[in-house]
């Protein structure tokens, strides 16, 4: 079988082509990056028209590499949710457009699950599930104990901004460019993460599992220009100490995610983790998880470089549902917020 995958949650126009057996036969990423960059984030009015604009040619040339027909597409897969309303749109009525036209069935991606299949595809034939799943992104920072590719539960989440978030502002406040995180992480290599003191919350608290990146955001702030200096943004830091704030910054939000991980681990009785996102690109980051992973005899999976910030690739989870029977009608609708449930019972 072959199933073309779609991915326009955020700002990547992706799509891939998969087969049944979770080989990669095509995949396209049109990043979005030049287009937000002067505003320092995602601007979803720009986003989602630059999805109406990228999206068959980004099909065309997913085919094209796979030296595919439509005609000869099995299935077409696209994640719905979560993800900003007007991107999910463009991908979810593409999607439907070409199950019409293929007499194909529709299948619907979570895209946070995906994250976490990113994780499954590199580690086969190896078994990652049960495991505790890390999801660290520009929208989101969760944690989950996924006892299959397509059955999570929520453990703890970030209570404001997401991780990925945090870098973009934080790297703006610094004069660097968008996405922050590779900016910032680039600038740390120089710098004493150690030189500033900044806060970790809920860090020690085992029994919360949650994340918050806000205060964090303010503090560095406030390293940059005191209270008392509203206007801060025509301070032209000396190069040693925009190394040393980057490198503290980083380090407070990687210890708050080391942390969690392992305490979510230990609430889940689990010994595997599986951790995904843009966030989880970061060398400092996937350096301390597997630090702690060995030394705790954790088996770890951090998503390949490639399939870390969004791609159409971890879209092969539509695998998962296909063999469920989970097919969807032409009714399906975005859903652009994550559900939270109440947090899991200790
Ligand atoms: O998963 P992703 O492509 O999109 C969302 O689903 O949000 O993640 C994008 C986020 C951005 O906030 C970006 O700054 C961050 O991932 N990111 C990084 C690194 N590379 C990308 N953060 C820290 N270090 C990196 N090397
Ligand atoms: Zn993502």
């Amino acid at each position: 079988m072959n199933i073309l995958t779609l991915e326009t949650t955020c700002d990547e126009t992706a799509a891939a082509v998969v087969t049944d057996q979770l080989q990669v036969r095509a995949s396209v990423v049109a990043s979005q990056d030049d287009l937000h960059r002067r505003f320092g984030g995602v601007v979803p009015e720009i986003a989602s028209r630059a999805h109406l604009e990228r999206i068959v040619p980004v099909i065309d040339e997913a085919l094209r590499r796979a030296g595919l027909k439509p005609a000869e597409l099995d299935a077409v897969a696209v994640a719905n949710s979560p993800g900003l309303a007007g991107s999910l749109l463009v991908g979810l009525v593409a999607a439907k457009a070409l199950c019409v036209a293929l007499d194909c069935p529709l299948v619907a991606v979570n895209h946070l699950q995906a994250h976490i299949y990113a994780c499954r595809l590199a580690a086969l034939p190896q078994e990652v599930f049960p495991c505790v799943g890390l999801i660290v992104s520009g929208g989101h920072t969760s944690l989950y104990r996924c006892r299959t590719p397509l059955d999570f539960e929520l453990l703890g989440a970030t209570i404001d901004d997401a991780a990925g978030e945090a870098f973009d502002k934080v790297a703006s406040m610094l004069g660097l460019p968008y996405p922050g995180g590779p900016a910032i992480e680039r600038a740390a290599r120089a710098g004493d993460p150690r030189a500033y003191a900044l806060p970790r919350p809920f860090r020690g608290d085992d029994q919360r599992l949650d994340f918050s990146f806000s205060g964090l955001k303010t503090a560095v702030r406030y390293r940059i220009a005191g209270p008392g200096r509203p206007d801060f943004s025509r301070i032209e830091l000396p190069e040693q100490r925009l190394a040393d704030l980057a490198a503290s910054f980083q380090e407070a939000v990687v210890d708050c995610l080391v942390d969690k991980a392992f305490a979510a681990l230990r609430r889940a009785g689990l010994q595997i983790l599986c951790v995904g996102g843009g966030v989880a690109a970061n060398a400092r980051l996937r350096a301390r998880l597997q630090e702690k992973a060995t030394r705790q005899g954790v088996r770890l999976h951090v998503a390949p470089l490639g399939l870390c910030t969004d791609n159409a690739v971890m879209g092969a989870i539509a695998v998962e549902r296909l063999r469920a029977g989970l097919v969807e009608s032409l009714d399906l609708d975005i859903l652009p917020g994550v559900v939270r449930q109440p947090a899991a019972a200790v």
